[in-house]
């Protein structure tokens, strides 16, 4: 049973509606799960660029909780590593499948993982933890410590404060990961955040205000892409020059006692 909040929203529900709707765009090769848009576009290729390459440099094998449509598996396969995906949308992991045929998916229902203990060299999740409310957030990532062997790797929205902004977003702070890592055997190697939080906010207000009956997934307007790309440019100019407080995080976790690979290429 996929894990809900209060007012009812449920992660497994939300996402297999937002899946269908990228299902609905028309076939365009999508890698972005939720809304498409030039903003989310160039947030991804700096994810890859600054934040995964360097977290999975020298791994041979990731499971990928809440894998979404597949472009991180898809990257990942593409740097020679040995991929698996899990997810709580069936429609999302169809998505993949026609992307990467031969790559093991598994359904799961947003808490458990089907994996015995230490079954893969490294887990990791990116904007998954942040669209879970927080038994179910804490849940999962007990169930990822347990099945990652040396590492794990958490790419979620974080924030100088703990904030619900949306229905299906929670922004928590840095160290509401660290403490639960640690509670399960990992300890922080790295904690880096992307320079992107007045783009952020610019997008967040695009979305709210400029494209009412918009449900995510869907097709985006041409108007609020327009909108997005010059206020974002001007936003831009203030990540340049201001310390980022709010955005996607990398967390890195080893698990205690493990040996610290990153540098010199890790070693089975
Ligand atoms: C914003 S998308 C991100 C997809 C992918 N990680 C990426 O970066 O492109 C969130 C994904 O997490 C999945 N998800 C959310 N909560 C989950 C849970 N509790 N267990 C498994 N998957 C979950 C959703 O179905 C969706 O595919």
């Amino acid at each position: 049973m996929s894990p809900s909040a209060d007012d009812g929203y449920i992660p497994g529900t939300y996402w297999e509606r937002v899946a269908r709707r990228v299902s609905a765009r028309d076939g365009e090769a999508n890698v972005i799960a939720g809304d498409d848009t030039t903003f989310y576009r160039r947030k991804r290729e700096l994810f890859l660029e600054r934040l995964l390459a360097p977290a999975t440099e020298g791994l041979h094998e990731v499971l990928e909780v809440g894998c979404g449509p597949g472009g991180n598996l898809a990257w990942l396969a593409g740097r020679g590593m040995s991929v698996a995906g899990a997810d709580v949308s069936p429609t999302m992991l169809e998505h993949v499948r026609r992307l990467l045929p031969d790559v093991p998916l598994t359904h799961i229902d947003g808490r458990q993982l089907p994996f015995a203990d230490r079954s893969f060299e490294a887990v990791m999740t990116a904007t998954v933890l942040q669209h879970n409310p927080p038994d179910g957030a804490g849940e999962l990532l007990t169930e990822i410590a347990r099945v990652a062997d040396r590492e794990v790797h958490l790419f979620e929205d974080t924030a100088w404060l703990c904030l619900r902004d949306r229905q299906s977003h929670w922004l928590r702070l840095p160290r509401w990961y660290v403490r639960r890592m640690a509670e399960v055997g990992f300890v922080p190697v790295v904690q880096e955040r992307l320079p992107l939080a007045a783009q952020e906010v610019a997008a967040a207000l695009v979305r709210a205000a400029g494209d009412r009956g918009h449900h995510e997934g869907e097709r985006v307007t041409s108007r609020r892409q327009r909108v997005e790309v010059s206020l974002g440019q001007a936003a831009s100019v203030v990540d340049a020059v201001l310390p980022t407080g709010v955005g996607l995080t990398r967390m890195s976790f080893r698990r205690a006692g493990a040996p610290s690979g990153e540098k010199n290429g890790r070693q089975r």
